[in-house]
């Protein structure tokens, strides 16, 4: 049995959980987030500043609140983890380093986590969670990738985004249809009224200099830029903007590109199990379309549950328990924060001397 106290600060939620492995099941006691988004959501994207600031005053109330629901004492638990890359480098130096004063003051490990390998483990917050080897489509405001995961920690990347992420060409195309930030959600509010098949738009590919296609890479910036020339051109016409076409269409072909993209992945790769999470995983129609595609394809598919697909603590921890049980005692104290870190080098988090 072991207990983990749990930080995320990388971005715009800050976010405290304790976790708990017992008998290889991850259970979660406790968690609790603060967002920001509000806040952001008037200047139309995450201010850093602001962000670290609110980190700063949030985070000793969020940890207070979850060890008294978990009824647990710091020197109880068997490691304090929070994230350490990738992110804003001033917001997770916060919760890092709330992080290591604890390890430190309390004689308790200290782990840092990369924060896509904490996305991939809130599928192991369920109570059947996916078995190796999976195919994961990871899509969230800063990445979109296919990573194939032979076994705990062990990842290889099959395909990217180029550009935009796809959380990112959610969040732009909201501000070009007039929609409060994060985007991902307004749009989806809106596409829920919409024609989804109205209008016609590029599923960006990323060409081989050679010759063709890269088969399981992404690209949304040309499907952007074609969102922007449909609404200067209806709105030359001066007419109403058919908004809600317009969101539904743009969700349609981001989710078809996705569900495209993963499930030829797969079938060449010959993975039986898909794994969807990150928090353009929260997407309803990106959710059907991947389930409806697994039933076609014979592929078991394991969605992230609809409140860990977004930004929180419980997914950090549940990653920290992960580490835990493939034999990691701990990171160095001296391990630092990093905004880019490859999720194919976190070991190195938990060597003795630290990479950043
Ligand atoms: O994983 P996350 O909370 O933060 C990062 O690690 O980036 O993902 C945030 C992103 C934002 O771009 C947001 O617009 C998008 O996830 N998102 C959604 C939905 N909910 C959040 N995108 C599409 N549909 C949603 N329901
Ligand atoms: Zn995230």
């Amino acid at each position: 049995m072991q207990t983990v106290l749990a930080l995320e600060t990388s971005c715009d939620e800050s976010a405290a959980a304790v976790v708990l492995r017992e008998g290889g099941k991850i259970n979660l006691l406790a968690s609790s987030i603060a967002s920001q988004v509000e806040e952001h959501s008037k200047w139309g994207g995450v201010v850093p500043e602001i962000a670290s600031r609110r980190h700063l005053e949030a985070l000793p109330f969020l940890i207070n609140k979850v060890l008294i629901q978990a009824d647990c004492k710091i020197k109880d638990l068997d490691a304090v983890a929070s994230t350490v890359a990738p992110g804003l480098s001033g917001a997770l130096m916060v919760g890092s380093v709330t992080a290591r004063t604890l390890s430190a003051l309390h004689g308790v490990p200290f782990l840092g986590v990369h924060h896509l390998e904490g996305h991939l483990a809130s599928v192991f917050l369920t109570k059947k969670p996916p078995k190796f080897p999976f195919l994961v489509l990871l899509v969230s405001g800063g990445h979109t990738e296919l990573i194939y995961v032979t076994e705990a920690g062990q990842y290889q990347r099959m395909g990217y985004s180029h550009d935009d992420a796809a959380g990112e060409a959610f969040d732009k195309v909201a501000r070009l249809l007039g929609l409060p930030y994060p985007g991902g959600p307004a749009i989806e509010k809106l596409a829920e009224g919409g024609d989804p098949f109205r209008f016609s738009l590029p599923k960006g590919r990323v060409s081989i200099p050679g010759g063709g296609f890269y088969p399981y890479d992404f690209s949304f910036s040309g499907l952007k830029t074609a969102m922007l020339r449909k609404v200067q051109s209806l709105e030359a016409s001066d007419k109403s903007l058919p908004i809600k076409d317009l969101a539904a269409s743009f969700e349609q072909v981001v989710a078809e590109v996705l569900v495209q993209r993963s499930f030829l992945c797969a079938r060449d790769q010959e993975v039986k199990t898909l794994v969807l999470v990150g928090g353009v995983a929260a997407n309803k129609r990106l959710r059907e379309m991947v389930s409806k595609e697994a039933l076609k394809e014979g592929v078991e598919v394991h969605l992230a549950p609809m409140q860990f697909c977004t930004d929180n603590a419980a997914m950090i921890g549940a990653a920290a328990l992960i580490r835990l049980e493939s034999g990691v005692t701990t990171s160095s104290l001296e391990l630092g924060v990093s905004p880019r870190w490859p999720l194919d080098q976190s070991d190195l988090l938990y060597q003795a001397s630290p990479p950043f």
